[in-house]
């Protein structure tokens, strides 16, 4: 290989290298902030509905965890919600929970 072909090669891997820290520090985005992020579409940002949707923000992170756990474990009736919270571990819910309980 010559060096002109190893030159923007270095480059290259020398701008991977540096990929990692720079998604890390995009990323300061807690868990539960990223996890909730699905919940948007529906719930609306920050769990402020503004339609027909249940508004979610405001409630405590105790009211989000039993409720997302109810509705996995089919104990409450639900349309979607079952559905969706099955995509859940305890952890996820958890930190899901206690993103929304920091919502005003
Ligand atoms: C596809 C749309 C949709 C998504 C996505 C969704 N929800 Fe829901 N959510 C609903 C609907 C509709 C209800 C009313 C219950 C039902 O019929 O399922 C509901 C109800 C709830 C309730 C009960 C509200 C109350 O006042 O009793 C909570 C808590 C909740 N959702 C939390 C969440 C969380 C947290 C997420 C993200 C992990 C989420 N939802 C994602 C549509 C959605």
């Amino acid at each position: 290989m010559q060096s002109s072909t190893i030159l923007p090669l270095v480059a290259v891997s020398i701008m991977i290298a540096f990929l990692p820290a720079s998604t890390v520090q995009a990323g300061a985005m807690d868990p539960g902030e990223m996890l909730s992020a699905s919940c948007a579409g529906c719930h609306g940002t920050d769990g402020h509905s503004p339609g027909a949707i249940p508004d979610i923000s405001g409630k405590s992170a105790d009211f989000i965890r039993i409720s997302l756990q109810d509705f996995r474990s089919g104990e409450r009736e639900s349309t979607v919600m079952g559905r969706q919270a099955k995509g859940y571990s305890d952890e996820e819910i958890r930190l899901i929970a206690e993103y929304f309980g920091q919502q005003k």
